[in-house]
């Protein structure tokens, strides 16, 4: 059994403190489901954790069992077992799918992936996911619908398979029936060996894939854990009885431009 801890993690961007104090402890054979309402630190606390350099960590610690996390580059992280499957994956013009994740999978291994093995693999798990078989030799998410870019960050997940995996609103732009094929492939990797965070909007997908905890995110604080019947609260009358009941004044989020992993690569028109 592995644990991803997190404790009393404070993270910044922009000299803005957006987490303020965030306490986490997830097993692996747990999935903890993350609510909270927008812009108050979810995709924050999963980026922190791969780590995103945008974001500076200023105070606590994460931990996977005896390893400090933020000693980590992002290479060695995702290395160590980690995997985010990003709320806005990014698009990569020039290179192809199939490279990107071979290269993924090696990366992972001492010897790399005979070519027959990788290929055997990955048309297995385009098949489970009833993905077009052309988005394997396109180039990363260039070009792909919003549900297809999803569905290719749990190709992504089935193919490293992660210890733990930091699902960020998977389920955004998926249509029903591919809902219910990401909420398979993701039920499919639960096991003693298979910790989750996943965070959600909507009910539809914790239906699908029953979460074991559940936790409510407001203003950088874990502020609420519970079981199942938290999200269907949420569901049914939103946030404002967590302002009335817990004194919470909910952040609204203003609007400000959005960090995305593209922003650290080399991008000759934007001068960020
Ligand atoms: N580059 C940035 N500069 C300034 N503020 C930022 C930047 N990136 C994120 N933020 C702010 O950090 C806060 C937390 O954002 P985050 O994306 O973690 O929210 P979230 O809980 O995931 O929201 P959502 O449910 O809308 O995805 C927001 O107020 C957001 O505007
Ligand atoms: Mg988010």
């Amino acid at each position: 059994m592995s644990t991803l801890k997190i404790q009393n993690l404070h993270v910044s961007i922009d000299d803005k403190e957006i987490l303020k104090g965030v306490d986490l402890e997830v097993r692996t054979g747990e999935v903890h489901a993350l609510m909270g309402p927008n812009g108050n630190g979810k995709s924050t606390l999963l980026s922190s954790i791969m780590g995103h350099p945008k974001y500076i960590v200023t105070e606590g610690s994460i931990m996977l069992d005896d390893q400090n996390v933020l000693d980590m580059e992002v290479d060695q992280r995702s290395r160590a077992g980690l995997f985010l499957g990003m709320q806005y994956p990014q698009e990569i013009p020039g290179v192809t799918n199939s490279d990107f994740l071979k290269a993924a999978m090696n990366a992972r291994r001492e010897k790399p992936i005979s070519l027959f093995q990788f290929i055997r693999t990955l048309e297995k798990n385009i098949a489970e996911l009833e993905m077009d078989e052309n988005l394997a030799h396109r180039y990363l998410n260039e070009g792909f619908s919003g549900g297809e870019k999803k569905r290719n960050e749990i190709l992504q997940m089935k193919l490293l398979e992660p210890k733990f995996a930091l699902l960020d609103e998977i389920d955004s732009g998926l249509d029903v029936d591919a809902l219910r094929i990401v909420a398979k492939a993701i039920n499919s990797m639960r096991s003693d060996d298979f910790g989750c965070i996943m965070v959600s909007h909507y009910q539809r997908l914790f239906e699908l894939v029953k979460p074991t905890h559940v936790h409510v995110l407001v203003n950088g604080r874990i502020i609420l854990s519970g079981g199942y019947e938290l999200i269907e609260k949420i569901d049914e009358q939103g946030y404002d009885w967590i302002r009335e009941e817990y004194g919470v004044e909910i952040e609204i989020e203003k609007e400000t431009p959005r960090v995305i992993l593209g922003s650290c690569a080399a991008n000759v028109n934007s001068h960020q």
